[in-house]
């Protein structure tokens, strides 16, 4: 089933967290592994779709040949790299989990432990998708959002907020959802639908979330 369902689409996704230098040997990073958007990209390439993945530091690797790989670090290159790709993307989705803050100077040499105290001032990353929101003609766009209150509230106020068509909601309540874990539980949302599934592997994730885009494609 959904074999060539993609057939002549460009899908550009985003995977995996960002490393934000504070100096030569260390960073600011997360605990996402990469494997929500990895699974996306194969399912996506299985429809015939061509498939651009940019992601950050991530151990996951690819079966499919056909997916062009990306790899970035920080928030800003990914942003830079999405931007090389964006006018001719039909669908992006947007599964980075993107450092929220930077530091402001990166240091040149490693920093030394000496006094008690060491302060890193950080400033706000560019958001990548809120961009990619701003930026759109015909991009069909997909955010995902890791609530842990309000969590539909919040999920549809950043639908809005992102000029987004639809977003996944993955709950952190949910034993076995989000981050690190092989499986997930979302919940999806566009302006008028909501839609809720049950808790599966991460591949099986990926054929509802590109089922729930191609359905709304055909709108
Ligand atoms: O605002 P929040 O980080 O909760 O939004 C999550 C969504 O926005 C995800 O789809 C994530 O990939 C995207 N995002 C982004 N760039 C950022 C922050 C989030 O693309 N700097």
């Amino acid at each position: 089933t959904h074999s060539g369902t993609l057939e002549g689409k460009t899908v550009l996704i985003t995977a995996g967290p960002t490393y934000e230098a504070i100096d030569p040997v260390r960073f600011i990073g997360n605990h996402s592994s990469g494997k929500m958007g990895f699974s996306l990209a194969e399912e996506a390439a299985r429809r015939g779709a061509r498939v651009i993945l940019i992601s950050g530091p991530s151990s996951q690797t690819l079966h499919n040949q056909n997916i062009e790989l990306h790899k970035v670090t920080s928030a800003k290159e990914m942003l830079a790299k999405v931007f090389e790709f964006y006018d001719r993307i039909d669908i992006g989705i947007a599964s980075a989990a993107v450092a929220d803050y930077a530091p402001k100077e990166v240091a040149k040499e490693k920093i030394k432990k000496n006094d008690d105290n060491l302060t890193i001032e950080l400033v706000k990353t560019p958001d990548i998708l809120k961009t990619m929101g701003e930026k759109k003609t015909h991009q069909f766009l997909v955010g995902f959002a890791l609530e842990t209150q309000n969590e539909e509230e919040n999920a549809k106020g950043k639908l809005e907020k992102k000029n987004l068509d639809m977003i996944v909601l993955n709950s952190l309540r949910d034993e076995g959802a989000g981050f690190k874990n092989d499986t997930n539980k979302i919940k999806i949302f566009t302006k008028t639908e909501k839609k809720e599934f049950d808790l599966k592997s991460k591949d099986s994730v990926a054929k509802d979330i590109l089922n729930f885009v191609e359905s709304q494609l055909l709108k």
